[in-house]
Formats: structure tokens, sequence, C-alpha cells
């Protein structure tokens, strides 16, 4: 067949170095992420250490997980973080409000968090409160986790066993304030964030990356807001800069927020909407990153995508307040459109955060409520054959004649997407036929490097619903492909229908 994509791709020509931290992961004291999720308690019969479920550290050490924002989302503006430290049958409860109306514990906290991200190599990124929360508390959080010497934090810290200052790299000013993190003006927060993210000080040898709380998908105002107000600081966006990044959220959803669509009972004209609807990212970034180069054109300061994926109904049965969904190959496939943009527009997205990674959303790892065992999310995969991007330099792809579309609700949809970065001697391609029911034949036209050995990974299934469950865990896995030709200057590959592809190059 003559090849229906042509991707030109000048290897030779890297661009900006895509931030493993693209790769991020959130997990929310909400249903079964914290609890039941990654903490099970040391007295539990589930391996652990220290109350952490080993078998879930184990499956994120294998896709090197960048970094891991916590308490929240929505809890985060709830959260005192002195009822999570020190033992853990004297610590306050409170009621989770937000999600599921349930009382919280507190059994895990600050140490807990910090030894979770340790287990991990992760880098924590702790979401701080400025919805119910005060300077003073945010303050003495940092002071807390950061600071080595004899200060007052710092002795309350190895009251509680902690003797070394943690590293904590990222620090988020408040969540969702235009919503559940207070109900702010863009106006209103755009001040508190200048005025906590002050408070929110470098101590000894750790930076803090402060991220205030940004927009809600398309609300470009909100950026411009945040963006104005560091730019009418003096310095203007610098590193010393109240807060150095904005984030942004943006859910995937099929219908409406009251009917947001089944995670497996779905449809072909279902799949398309959702595609539809998961290719916006494209458009919501680049306006997003329009409105920071007017303010920033040296691009100083970051976008932070900190809370981005599938949304769907519960499953059924199961505590609407706990957000618990399957997670089929239709997602996997959601998530490799969303990293080409971030690949895409690597200069700005210096981060990206998934929701969530355990047993909430658009999850990367289930723990099956039945058997107990740890599943595999087709999400999962997207991450762990995407390993190669992480820090390596963005290459572009450029696509001569087009791509194929389907009309989906009065617009072309494309059916294709892909991204592509290098390091060393070596290239990493990923191509998405989006099709669902035609396969799809695609030529690199490569440039300026000689191609020396190329190696195929697809995830696809036999369905666009399949996906992963305890009694199944492997419907949709990753396995080699064949059906790749080389010459040194070009690939050509077959692309099963809705599959995700890497092509792994050796260069000469
Ligand atoms: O991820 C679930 C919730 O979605 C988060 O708590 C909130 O920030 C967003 O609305």
């Amino acid at each position: 067949t003559e090849p229906a994509v042509t991707a030109v791709i000048d290897l030779d020509l890297p661009g900006p170095r895509i931030s493993r931290h693209v790769y991020g992961h959130f997990a929310e004291h909400l249903g079964r992420c914290i609890y039941g999720g990654f903490w099970v308690g040391e007295d539990s019969s589930v391996p652990n250490d220290g109350g952490i479920r080993l078998d879930v550290v184990e499956a994120l050490r294998a896709l090197r997980i960048p970094n891991l924002r916590w308490p929240g989302g929505c809890f985060a503006d709830d959260y005192h973080w002195r009822d999570g430290i020190g033992p853990r049958e004297g610590r306050p409860r409170m009621v989770n409000s937000h999600w599921g109306d349930v009382v919280e514990d507190n059994a895990f906290g600050t140490h807990e968090f910090m030894h979770l991200c340790e287990l991990l190599g992760a880098a924590p990124y702790v979401s701080g409160n400025v919805g119910s929360g005060t300077v003073r508390e945010m303050s003495e959080w940092v002071e807390y986790l950061t600071r080595d010497d004899d200060s007052p934090m710092a002795g309350l810290r190895r009251e509680n066993g902690r003797d070394a200052a943690w590293s904590v790299p990222f620090w988020g000013i408040g969540n969702e304030a235009w919503g559940c993190g207070g109900n702010m003006t863009a106006s209103h927060f755009a001040s508190l964030a200048r005025q906590f993210g002050t408070y929110v000080r470098d101590h000894g040898g750790n930076t803090v990356e402060r991220i205030a709380a940004g927009a809600n998908s398309d609300d470009y105002a909100w950026t411009e807001t945040l963006m104005r107000s560091v730019a009418t600081l003096g310095s203007g966006p610098a590193p010393g800069s109240p807060y150095q990044s904005v984030s942004l959220h943006h859910y995937t959803i099929n219908g409406s927020w009251e009917d947001k669509g089944d995670a497996t009972r779905f449809g072909l004209d279902d799949y398309y909407v959702t595609l539809r609807r998961a290719h916006r990212i494209r458009e919501i970034v680049r306006g997003h990153a329009a409105v920071m180069d007017a303010y920033d054109p040296a691009r100083v300061m970051g976008l932070v995508v900190d809370e981005w994926g599938t949304w769907w109904n519960v499953e059924p049965g199961t505590n609407p307040g706990f957000l618990f969904q399957q997670n089929s190959l239709r997602d996997a496939l959601v998530a490799a459109v969303h990293f080409d943009v971030f690949h895409d527009h690597a200069e700005r997205v210096r981060m990206a955060n998934i929701a969530q990674t355990v047993n909430v959303l658009q999850a990367v790892v289930l723990i099956d409520p039945e058997r107990g065992s740890l599943v595999r999310t087709p999400t999962y995969h997207v991450f762990a054959m995407n390993t190669g991007h992480h820090d390596a330099s963005a290459l572009a792809v450029r696509l001569r004649g087009g791509v194929p579309t389907r009309e989906v609700e009065g617009s072309p949809v494309p059916l294709f997407s892909a991204s592509a970065s290098t390091r060393g001697d070596t290239a990493l391609v990923s191509l998405s036929n989006l099709d669902a029911g035609a396969p799809l034949t695609v030529a690199l036209d490569l440039r300026g490097r000689a191609v020396a050995d190329v190696a195929a990974t697809v995830l696809t299934a036999p369905t666009i619903q399949s996906h992963n469950t305890g009694d199944d865990p492997d419907a949709v896995a990753p396995a080699p492909l064949d059906s790749v030709r080389r010459t040194p200057q070009s690939v050509e590959v077959v692309l099963p229908p809705h599959s995700y592809t890497t092509l792994a190059l050796a260069l000469a």
C-alpha cells in the first residue's frame, strides 16, 4: 500500500528539551488513591514499606515517575499539614468534604508522603493551601520540610523522627482557585499568589519552583491576569518572582459534566467524540502559551498542566465521590495525543501531572477491588513506552500532504498523531493510528542522520473498549511490531487500527 501519511523528521536538528516532568503524577486524598492505593498501613498483610504498598512502588518505579503532586486537588485547600505529623494515633481527624464526605484520619501525612517519594525516586510537588490556609501555615510547612539548621520548624521535624531536611523542588500555590479552591476572581487570586509565593522561601540549598494555581481549560483571561501580575512586579518574570510557573487543568470527558460517559461501555461515535475533545489540548496549550509569550517572551516561566486526563462516570456500584473508573485502549490513545502536544510545546510546558496515579480517574494503576491485585492500565503502558522521551530533545515532525481526518461534531478530527525526540545516537518516534477500523501506512522520511536499526513496539487490542482487569491483567499490553521496513533514510510502518506505536531508532 502507498503510505497514507509521510512524516518528515530532521534527525540532526534537535529542538528544546522535553522535561521528564511532563510525565509527572498526581495523588490526592480522594477515594482509594492514597488509602487503599498507595497506603495500606504498616500492619497490613499486603507487602509494604512503612505502610506503603510495594507492588505499587515497583510498578511506578518502572515508569521512572519524575514527580508526584500531593495532597490535592481540591483537598489541598482544605488540608492543614500540622494535622498530619506526629504519632498517628494522636492526629486529629477531619471531613473530606469534597470527596465522598468521608472522615480522614490523617494517617498519611507529610512524613509518609516524603517516604513515598523516596521509595519512588520521584521529586515531591507539594500543593499548598491558599483557600482555607494562612500565609504563615504555608511558610512554616516549607521550613519544616526543607530547612537544615536549628530553626523552630526544623526542630519540630526532628522531634517527629526526621533529621535531615528534604529537598522539595516544586510547590503549588493553591489549586483551582476559581472553583473548589476558594471561588476567587482572577485578580484576587493573583494578589494572593504574589503574597503567598513571597513567603514560600528557599531554605539552605533548596530552590523551590512556585506554581500558581492556573486556569480551567480555555480560560485564557485567568492566565493573562496571573502573567500581568508578575510582569508588573518590576523585575518581571524572573527566577526570584513570587511564582515561576502557572498551571492549567484540562480534562477529557465524553458527554456533559453531569453525564461524562462510561469508561468501557461506549460506541464508535463516543470514541471519536472523545478523540476530538482530546485533540483540544493542542489548541488550549497553544492559547495559554501565546498569552504567556506576550508577557514573557524569553520563556522564563513554565506552563504546568498539573491535572489532565479522562474523566468518566464512576464504575457502577462505586461511591460517586471516589471517582473510580476503568481505563481502556481509548484512554491510552488519549494519553498518547496529550504527550505529542506536550512534546511539541516543550519550551513552555515544563511539567504535567496525570489525574490520578492510582484508582482515581485516568489511573495508571488500579487495585482490583475483589482480588486486591495490582492491574496496569493501558495508560500505564503509554507511560512505559515513552520513557525514552524523558529529557530528550524534541524533533519536529512535519507531515507531507496532511493527515486523514473524520468529520465529528461538524469538524475534522485528525486520525493520526505523532511526535519524536532524540538523545545521542538514538531517536524515539511516537505514532498513533486513531482510526478505529483501518490500518494506516506511515512513511518516515528521515534526514540528517542515517538509521542503523529500528525496534517497533505497539500497544493495541481487539477493540477500542479492551481493558485490563484482575482476571485478565494483560488484555492490553505492548508487543513487538513486525510490519516495519527500513532503509538508512526511511522507515515504513503499517500501524494497526486503534494503536499506539513507538519506533526506537539507532542512529549511525
Ligand atoms: O482530580 C480530581 C479533581 O479535579 C481535583 O481535586 C480538582 O483539582 C479537579 O477539579
